[in-house]
């Protein structure tokens, strides 16, 4: 049975846009242990993920699941406070199915969040990395199966999934905060186990800097739609046997 992603989205996307004033073109999707930056949003109107159609619902403890809209810095933002993740049980298409509403909604730019283990042994606790780009080690995509023309191309390019040109603002943004923001490679496992020093010694080899286990299937949705994505990595702690 085909799931009818296009038809559902755009539903879910209508159920929004009839509750909100402003008309967003950056989403943020907020990872564990990030949600604090959705206390900033002005004029916020919160949807619960629960009252969306189709919209899947998150299980984890610090996914409040919900979807704020308002004002950051005066842009119009969709901010998702919580994911869902493929190790809930859920499937790709519901991984991704959020990505395809904000698409709908008309998101031009992503910017997608999360917590990170560090494998880069330079790395440090609570540092903040910009993603330039990834590794899709979950064993599956979410575009598997039919294309649907209306959401995106059957093949596209993935040499810049992370935008270059955010990548640069994103650079020129912390400098003009006073730090510097290294870039790194995201690999993406499905957990929910952390991984072994093994694995993890493995993953340097293959060229990874951080391990999780969110984002890429979402960044390669957004990519299928033509989103550009800018990614930030929390690293949360550092890798399996990365310290002693
Ligand atoms: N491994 C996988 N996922 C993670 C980690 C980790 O060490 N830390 C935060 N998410």
């Amino acid at each position: 049975m085909t799931v009818p992603i296009y038809e559902n989205a755009s539903t879910a996307a209508d159920y929004i846009r009839e509750r909100i004033a402003v008309e967003p073109r950056v989403a943020i999707v907020l990872g564990s242990g990030l949600g604090a930056i959705a206390d900033t949003v002005e004029q916020p109107v919160l949807i619960s993920y629960g009252d969306i159609p189709h919209f899947p619902r998150s299980t984890v403890e610090g996914h409040s699941g919900r979807l704020m809209v308002g004002l950051l810095a005066g842009i119009p933002v969709a901010v998702m406070q919580g994911r869902v993740h493929g190790y809930e049980g859920y499937s790709p298409f519901e991984v991704t199915f959020p990505m395809r509403v904000l698409g709908r909604l008309g998101i031009a730019t992503v910017v997608v969040t999360n917590a990170a283990g560090g494998i880069r042994t330079t790395l440090k606790q609570g540092e903040l990395l910009l993603i330039s780009d990834h590794i899709n080690l979950t064993g599956t995509n979410p575009l598997v199966g039919k294309n649907d023309d209306r959401l995106g191309p059957r093949f596209f390019d993935m040499t810049e999934a992370y935008s270059r040109p955010l990548r640069k603002l994103a650079h020129e943004a912390a400098s003009h905060h006073g730090f510097e923001l290294q870039e790194a490679v995201y690999l993406a496992v499905t957990g929910p186990s952390y991984e072994t020093p093994a694995e993890i010694r493995a993953f340097r080899h293959m060229g990874a800097d951080l391990v999780g286990m969110s984002t890429v299937h979402e960044v390669i949705v957004a990519r299928h739609m033509g989103i550009d994505v800018l990614g930030l990595s929390c690293v949360t702690n550092m890798a399996a046997g990365v310290l002693d």
